[in-house]
């Protein structure tokens, strides 16, 4: 057997292809979790409200403080919107997320945040702070962390009102408390397509992140949410937290993957399309080929050695298999480049093809986008879906057949520092 066989058989058996996901199936399973999520019934999609319309006039010419904290990243600025809706972003820094490798205490995290803004105290007296974690909303707009997903370090921030800790932290120093809105980042890349994209009349948004993590948001009719009663009428965004979506295929592959992390059975569409995981997941696949036989023993040695693998590692790799990295490595014949180049091209595959269902279900739940006048507007951000060899072009193919099939027009936008502008028109307008 060639190593192009072995492969495609391996694949086969562990059910790791394209076509081993029903999309139809896959779906339907998505809209009735989202159902459960917002009437409040066991579902493995939060679909958290974030008390923010879409619709609220954004002042110009008023800077506002953002502050950012991702996966990997805390950044902080100030922006301010012209007179034309455009916005401008100044005094920007970036710094490493707290609780990132290392674990962190309560005040040592809320420390942290409160230093990071100390230089830019006087800006403004708003901040839209985008805190990208499964944090419950409150009225008004505080917000409460649920549970911590990127493998962050800070146990005891579980449970806090980020932005009443924050507000103690800033006060302690001096700096005064601030009207602070705490939105997601799915929520605010949502919300900056929308600022941003006026003149093309959509008929509805939604956000997606496709970066360490994954998740989206779209705009639901209150009266839909049916776990919070005595909504007024109107529609507000909502927070799905759907990197934890529950019902995907699942392979023995993604399994035996997710036993090595801290969060065992959480985050299950995360653990198949984000580049937290993609590297890791990869990494386990590798392993897997190699006890099966279809890489050579001496490669499955060195995998073996590996503490880990990169989602950029494996990457840069299927990008151009003989530019230097791990990968180099006398260990692996031509034969086992092969192997992996198949190997990590089916995963990478795999995952543009639940990026694209992920991507379609919360725009199919709208009913929107049937005239091809008025498109929904799908504001994708994260540097795994721009920065992944060939990840976009792939899911947006996969975008175009599912949601043409169903008559329904989308156009995927991207948005620049998408999270920050979004935090912004929160900061300014809730
Ligand atoms: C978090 C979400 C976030 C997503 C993308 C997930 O791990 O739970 O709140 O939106 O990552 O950053």
């Amino acid at each position: 057997m060639s190593s192009i066989e072995r492969v495609a058989a391996f694949l086969r058996q562990h059910r790791l292809r394209e076509s081993d996901v029903d999309v139809a199936a896959v779906q339907g399973a998505f809209l009735e979790e989202m159902d459960a999520g917002l009437a409040g019934r066991p579902s493995s999609l939060a679909m958290i409200p974030a008390y923010v319309t879409i619709d609220r006039p954004v002042p110009a010419d008023t800077v506002v403080t953002v502050m950012d904290a991702g996966g990997t990243n805390l950044r902080v600025g100030t922006v301010r919107f012209s007179s034309a809706g455009v916005p401008e972003i100044s005094d920007f820094e970036r710094r490493p997320m707290p609780g990132v490798g290392v674990a962190v205490s309560r005040d040592e995290f809320f420390d942290c945040l409160a230093e990071r803004l100390r230089p830019m105290a006087k800006a403004s007296s708003r901040l839209g702070f985008c805190f990208s974690y499964a944090t419950e909303i409150s009225p008004d707009c505080d917000g409460r962390l649920l549970y911590w997903t990127k493998e962050i370090q800070a146990p005891d921030v579980v449970g806090c009102q980020i932005g009443a800790e924050l507000n103690r932290r800033l006060q302690a120093m001096g700096c005064g408390t601030k009207r602070i809105v705490i939105l997601n980042d799915t929520i605010a890349t949502l919300l900056a397509g929308k600022s941003l994209g006026a003149a093309r009349r959509y008929e509805d948004y939604t956000g997606v992140i496709v970066g360490t993590g994954s998740n989206a948001a779209y705009v639901e009719q209150n009266a839909n949410i049916r776990k919070l009663g005595g909504l007024p009428a109107g529609a507000m965004a909502i927070n799905m937290e759907s990197g934890g979506f529950g019902r995907c295929p699942r392979t023995d592959l993604d399994e035996a993957f997710d036993a090595t992390l801290k969060d065992p059975g959480t985050q299950i569409l995360e653990k198949m399309t984000a580049g937290g995981y993609l590297g890791g997941l990869g990494l386990q696949v590798l392993r897997t080929a190699a006890r099966e036989g279809v890489l050579s023993p001496a490669a499955g040695a060195v995998l073996a050695s590996w503490k880990d693998l990169s989602t950029k590692d494996l990457d840069d790799f299927l990008a151009n298999p003989f530019r230097p990295g791990p990968f180099q490595n006398d260990a692996f014949t031509a034969a086992d480049l092969e192997a992996v180049m198949l190997l990590g091209t089916a995963i990478l595959r795999r995952a543009a093809l639940l990026i694209a269902v992920h991507i379609t279900t919360p725009v199919l739940k709208t009913g929107h986008g049937r005239s091809p006048l008025h498109p929904v507007c799908v504001t994708v951000d994260g540097s795994t879906y721009y920065k992944t060899t060939a990840l976009q072009s792939r899911v947006e193919e996969h975008v175009r057949r599912i949601l043409g099939e169903r008559g329904v027009h989308a156009e995927l936008v991207r948005v620049d520092d998408a999270p920050l502008i979004g935090a912004a028109v929160a900061g300014l307008t809730a």
